[in-house]
């Protein structure tokens, strides 16, 4: 689509859980299924852009036409999201749901079972879209935010600490909608202005997503 709203530019998006590994054969994650991910990819794609996918764990297929980069941990995440930047980035948008801690270290075999209780020491982990947001030579760089409270005075608060063009704020308390469902409703916010979309099927949150970040980055680049 040479005339759609991102054509010609070159969008990388984060999509899916983390997992951080315990052992060789537990981990840490959440329950993203990356179908918001996928959407937004498949939008950017109709779009016009040319789209490389972030991706954790997932059981979805990859929209045609959209290049997938595989990745397990949030670590992984970080590296292959700035691979991606490195090679040429107008748009950068972060779906994911990043575990915020991982263990400290990954045990070499599997932990038994011993004491009644044990405690397993977590260390923080970097974050990606902060990480491409400081960047001196940043893309345009969107966030969600999923969140069960206090979903716009969070959303907001994101958009200026993180540096970010515009947060896409996700309640996720709502039964039905956010993480793996078909479904979703989303408030989003930029500097000056705000809009709700939804409820709606993911792939129509995508696309008036899509074309909303299309007039803004327009805006950016006058
Ligand atoms: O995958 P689905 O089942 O379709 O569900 C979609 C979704 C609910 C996961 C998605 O719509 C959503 O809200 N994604 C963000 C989930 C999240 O973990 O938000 P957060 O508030 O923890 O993180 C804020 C932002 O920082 C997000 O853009 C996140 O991708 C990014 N982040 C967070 C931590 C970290 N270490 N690295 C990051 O890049």
């Amino acid at each position: 689509n040479g005339h759609g709203p991102l054509a010609g530019k070159r969008v990388v998006i984060t999509a899916g859980p983390t997992r951080e590994p315990i052992d060789p054969v537990r981990y840490i994650s959440n329950h993203s299924s990356g179908k918001m991910g996928y959407a937004v990819a498949a939008a950017a794609r109709d779009a016009g852009a040319t789209v490389v996918l972030i991706s954790g764990p997932v059981n979805i297929p990859v929209p045609v036409g959209v290049e997938v980069r595989n990745v397990l941990t949030a670590e992984d995440m970080l590296r292959e999201s700035a691979v991606a930047v490195d090679a040429g980035c107008d748009l950068f948008v972060a779906t994911a749901a990043v575990a915020d801690y991982r263990p400290e270290t990954c045990a070499g075999d599997k932990i038994k079972k011993s004491s009644e209780q044990m405690s397993l020491p977590l260390v923080r982990n970097p974050d990606t879209l902060a990480t491409i947001a400081a960047r001196e030579d940043a893309p345009f760089t969107v966030g969600f935010a999923a969140e069960t409270s206090d979903v716009a005075r969070y959303a907001t608060e994101k958009l200026q600490r993180k540096k970010l063009k515009m947060v896409v704020a996700n309640d996720v308390s709502t039964p039905g909608m956010g993480f793996n469902s078909d479904n979703n409703v989303v408030t989003v916010f930029w500097p000056d202005g705000q809009e709700a979309i939804g409820p709606d099927s993911k792939q129509q949150i995508a696309a008036r997503l899509v074309a909303l970040i299309g007039e803004h980055l327009d805006r950016a680049a006058d």
